[in-house]
């Protein structure tokens, strides 16, 4: 059924949110191997201890909202890991693959970055804690400053 509240909507949100953090820590081995350059593969494989506190910060959540941490997955999410799958097992030049790789990332960054938003914004309609709207607020930060170093790597490789 489709929700009908703000909270409905929230917990919605959530659990797609959970489901994409739980398959980034794959998404981010997977992309880490397919990635062609030392730079690249470092920065899928710097990020899964940042992964595993958004996941806390997430059951936390659904703690304080006394449900069980549940996963949901989205057509947008699931086409972010098919084209992953896609990638991962095409045999492309170096610079090629790292350009593959990088920019599947940052697709799945903006995604996470977006599902934050309808969040932190459906979390003003409703009386929701401090510490919630923190949880988000953070998660949010870590997957913006994820983006922008990929999208650093992928601008100073365009002028290069
Ligand atoms: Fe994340």
């Amino acid at each position: 059924m489709s929700p009908t509240t703000s909270r409905d909507m929230f917990e919605r949100e959530l659990r797609k949110l959970y489901h994409a953090e739980l398959e980034i820590l794959d998404l981010h081995a997977d992309l880490a191997d397919a990635a062609a350059s030392d730079e690249v593969k470092a920065l899928f494989a710097d990020h899964e201890a940042d992964t595993v506190e958004q996941i806390h910060r997430i059951e936390r959540i659904f703690e304080e909202l006394n449900t069980e941490p549940q996963a949901e997955g989205s057509p947008v999410m699931e086409g972010i890991l098919a084209e992953k799958d896609e990638i991962v097992s095409t045999d492309a030049p170096p610079v090629l693959r790292d350009l593959d790789v990088l920019t599947t990332g940052m697709l799945n960054e903006r995604f996470e970055v977006t599902v934050l938003d309808r969040l932190l914004l459906l979390a003003t309609d409703l009386e929701i804690s401090e510490e919630i709207a923190t949880g988000l607020g953070t998660n949010r930060q870590e997957a913006k400053a994820a983006l922008t170093k990929m999208e650093a790597i992928v601008e100073r490789r365009r002028l290069e």
